[in-house]
């Protein structure tokens, strides 16, 4: 199983102070130190947390490889084509979303979807489709010529629907018997990911916020450590 570390959430805490820490290009270094097969990036129209700048020195540095997850935006489209990332994985947007809900609506024909894909895979990219675990939606990303597809895992994930790993096990044979490679990813955590990273056939699994928030915790004591040398003991 290959696990690309989402960074994306370092960058929101930078973002809140607009200052140059914690840098999501150092976090992606530590990730790899840990094993992290693959970075991934997520450029938003919006710019909330990644910035054009984060993915150049990432795709310069990061020595596996760089999955950068992003819309439609031809200006988005134009960097990646410009940058070469290993993996481009479409992803829906809308502004007001706290995180990407749901996965692409493949149910009408996109041609901006279209032309993304033709211009990121002339560029050498490998194209990846962020998709609900729908049979639908898997057979119109296989119609598409995309080689793979990230499996929204996002109803498993928040814990509502008890059929929702099974969902995800026949999503990934249904994907495959079409010949497409099957990642996963959203809202996996601690807790919840071993019986998703059990499902054979699921090659790699994006994994961002719970991973971010675990290294702040895990993190917290050595970091205070720090600051306590530099002001001195408590008196
Ligand atoms: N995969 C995709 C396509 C995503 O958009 C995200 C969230 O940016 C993730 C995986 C990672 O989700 P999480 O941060 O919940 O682990």
């Amino acid at each position: 199983m290959r696990l690309y570390v989402n960074i994306d959430h370092v960058a929101t805490v930078r973002q809140a102070r607009r200052t140059d820490e914690p840098d999501p290009v150092t976090a992606a270094a530590l990730a790899e130190a840990g094993g992290a097969d693959g970075i991934t990036a997520h450029l938003r129209e919006d710019r909330r947390h990644i910035q054009d700048t984060d993915v150049e020195r990432l795709a310069s540095s990061v020595r596996t490889v760089l999955n950068l997850e992003l819309a439609t935006s031809p200006d988005i489209v134009a960097l990646a084509r410009r940058l070469r990332p290993f993996q481009a994985t479409l992803v829906p947007e809308r502004r007001e979303e706290i995180t990407t809900e749901g996965g692409l609506d493949l149910s009408t024909p996109h041609p901006k979807l279209r032309e993304a894909i033709v211009a990121l895979q002339e560029a050498g990219i490998r194209v990846s489709l962020f998709i609900d675990p729908e049979p639908h939606a898997i057979e119109a990303a296989a119609a598409l010529g995309v080689p793979a597809v990230e499996l929204h895992t996002g109803r498993y994930s928040h814990g509502g629907d008890p059929a929702s790993l099974a969902g995800l096990a026949a999503a990934t044979l249904h994907a495959k018997s079409l010949g497409l490679a099957v990642h996963a990813g959203h809202g996996l955590t601690y807790r919840n990911v071993t019986p998703v990273a059990a499902i054979a056939g699921i090659e790699e699994l994006n994994i961002g916020h719970s991973i971010v928030s675990r290294a702040l915790t895990v993190g917290m004591q050595a970091a205070v450590e720090e600051m306590r040398l530099l002001v001195g003991p408590s008196r």
